[in-house]
């Protein structure tokens, strides 16, 4: 036995959370790595022992988690790199952690003390530049001298803390439902109780299931983790009950760049996020709910799981659930570090244990979902919602928000503005307010050349394009999409070309490879940027980029590759100048654009 008594014991306390043992394969995996520092051969034979899998298994699965395959050493140093932290010099970060380092992003320092990485976003958007050592808290708004100060050695890296600052608010004048006034955090059972928490289940427990999801469907609620869809009407597609265990999915892997709001509602409210999942459990008759949240973030998995712990010791959930009248149980997993895993099947199959990649559909999760088992799926700030429209009702639900777009939502803006944050506001504010109001508005003498209105995956907006309302009717007449509502800035310097390459860099390093359309797409659109960005492009290029796009747009298994379309296909037509720009030139012509 080579792992110790203590983490047998906990992944036997861990397997006990699930109807089926793999369910708890991934958490096993965490622990293995946490004690030994580095899987091999024989942690995966042990590992394999607790879910009747054989030792290749156990590394197929854990081939395809970033988290599971960083380089080997004491302190690896991740910096992010997408979007929102280029913006903020993150590439400026790495160059100097690579001299000071003396070795290249990716790679060990050949003592073993460090190693460094570059990795996709990582949810903290308005705080860039991020890093983060191992799974510790994330170190925020970081600088090249901050972060010397912490290379001394791999101990001292391990320990480095910055607090994280609270970037969320609720704006004077607005009255807030998803996030505590004043910048408060409501951690504790007792703190939620006494704002009115709880009180939600309760009303909801004197209604039947049909009830609740009719109210729901007439507020208008629509799914805040990207597509939009109607929550309602998507709890109207579970069957009826046939005496077998039905389960609600909770999305909180947030993983879509720009986006950084569902870790503020579990840093600051997790028990208003455990209460919808308890309502929206109620509403499709689910026996059990498993919230799955992104392996990055370390604080949410530990905040959440201590809040479900107190639900549990206070005989909320459990055998006599609060409200149910039955038993109803809640448990939280985590994920190892893949994008596609925020995607509702992807999902799905890494909670079962394996490798995160989406499932063909037919047959939809409400038919067969969790262990072939009907269920829903909901992202987190959806679920955070239902306490709020259970108490207060549809029709005032509807009053918060646009036609088409109820209520409130946590709108996050980074980039290019002086205060970058998340934003608790009505659906249909206008952009330039958002801009110009609530973060601050752009530095002086600067303007916006372009905006990104809901995560990396919706096509961008020109900077004459922002009188639009942020709402999904329109955003759609500017040929844009809500997703995610997080909007990523770019001022005047921004050369597009760059930006358009970082997106593509992404998705490329995304696709889980599974179609063909997308694995070969993705590359295609990523290699081609990256020659007109260096100045090598030809002008037939943006025939081929339009052709890639057209190739993979509605032709795969999930919605990844229609987002890696949308989003190149919008940022040469919006923007073609900046690209045919560059072939002319044969380089780059905005000299002073961040760096990729
Ligand atoms: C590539 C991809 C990544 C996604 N990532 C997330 C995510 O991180 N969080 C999330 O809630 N939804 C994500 N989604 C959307 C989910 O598939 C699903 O629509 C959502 O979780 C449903 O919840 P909602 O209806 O409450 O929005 C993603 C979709 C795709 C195609
Ligand atoms: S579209 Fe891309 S990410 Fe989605 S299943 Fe196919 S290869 Fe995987
Ligand atoms: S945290 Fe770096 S881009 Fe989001």
């Amino acid at each position: 036995m080579i792992l110790s008594a203590e983490t047998h014991e906990k992944i036997r306390e861990e397997i006990s959370h699930f109807p089926h043992a793999r369910g708890a394969l991934l958490q096993a995996l965490h622990f293995a790595l946490q004690e030994r520092g580095r899987f091999d051969k024989e942690v995966f034979a042990e590992i394999g022992q607790f879910f009747a899998m054989r030792p290749d298994e156990v590394a197929e699965v854990v081939s395809f988690y970033s988290l599971f395959n960083q380089p080997r050493a004491q302190a690896v140093v991740q910096v992010c790199t997408n979007l929102p932290c280029c913006l903020k010099g993150a590439r400026g970060i790495v160059r100097e952690l690579e001299q000071r380092l003396g070795i290249k992003a990716g790679t060990a320092t050949p003592d073993g003390r460090f190693a460094l990485e570059e990795v996709e976003c990582l949810g903290s958007c308005a705080t860039a530049p991020v890093v983060q050592v191992n799974l510790n808290p994330y170190l925020e708004n970081v600088t090249a001298e901050y972060l010397a100060t912490i290379l001394d050695s791999p101990e001292v890296a391990l320990a480095a803390r910055r607090p994280a600052p609270i970037i969320s608010t609720v704006p004077p004048g607005v009255e807030g439902y998803l996030l505590p006034p004043d910048g408060e955090r409501w951690l504790s059972l007792d703190d939620y109780k006494r704002h009115g928490g709880y009180q939600a289940i309760v009303k909801a427990g004197q209604m039947t299931p049909k009830e609740i999801a009719t109210l729901v469907r007439d507020s208008g609620l629509r799914g805040r983790g990207g597509a939009g869809f109607a929550t309602g009407v998507k709890w109207g597609f579970m069957p009826p009950p046939d005496g077998g265990p039905r389960y609600l999915a909770v999305n909180a892997d947030e993983s879509e760049p720009g986006t950084f709001k569902d870790r503020q509602i579990m840093e600051r409210n997790p028990h208003q996020f455990i209460e919808g999942v308890m309502i929206c459990s109620m509403a499709i008759e689910a026996v059990a709910a498993f919230i799955y949240v992104r392996g990055e973030y370390s604080e949410c998995y530990r905040l959440v799981r201590d809040a479900i712990r107190e639900c549990y010791n206070a005989g909320m959930l459990g055998e006599h659930a609060l409200g149910f009248n039955r038993r109803f149980d809640m448990h939280i997993q985590r994920g190892a570090g893949a994008y596609i895993c925020g995607e509702e099947s992807g999902m799905l199959e890494s909670m079962e244990g394996k490798k995160g990649q989406p499932r063909k559909r037919p047959p939809f999760p409400a038919v067969r979902g969790l262990w072939e088992r009907p269920t829903t799926v909901d992202n987190c700030e959806t679920v955070s919602h239902v306490p709020a429209i259970v108490l207060r009702g549809a029709d005032w639900f509807k009053a918060e928000g646009a036609k088409n777009s109820s209520g409130h939502t946590l709108f996050g803006v980074s980039g290019h503005v002086k205060r970058p944050g998340i934003f608790e506001l009505r659906l249909g504010v206008k952009m330039r307010d958002l801009i110009y109001n609530y973060a601050g508005g752009l530095e002086e003498g600067r303007s916006v050349k372009a905006v990104i209105p809901g995560g990396i995956s919706m096509p961008i907006l020109r900077g004459d394009q922002i009188d639009v309302a942020v709402d999904h009717e329109s955003l759609r007449t500017v040929n844009s999409l809500l997703g995610t509502a997080g909007v990523i800035v770019m001022d005047d310097r921004t050369c597009l070309v760059r930006v358009a390459l970082v997106a593509a860099r992404f998705f490329d390093h995304e696709s889980c490879g599974q179609c063909t359309q997308c694995r070969e797409g993705t590359g295609w659109i990523y290699h081609t940027l990256q020659r007109i960005e260096r100045g090598q492009g030809v002008k037939r290029d943006l025939e081929v980029l339009a052709d890639c796009c057209n190739f993979m747009d509605g032709k795969c298994i999930c919605a990844l590759a229609d987002g890696a379309s949308w989003s190149a296909r919008a940022f040469f037509t919006q923007f073609r100048d900046d690209f045919e720009a560059h072939v002319a030139a044969g380089k780059c012509p905005f000299p002073e654009s961040f760096e990729v």
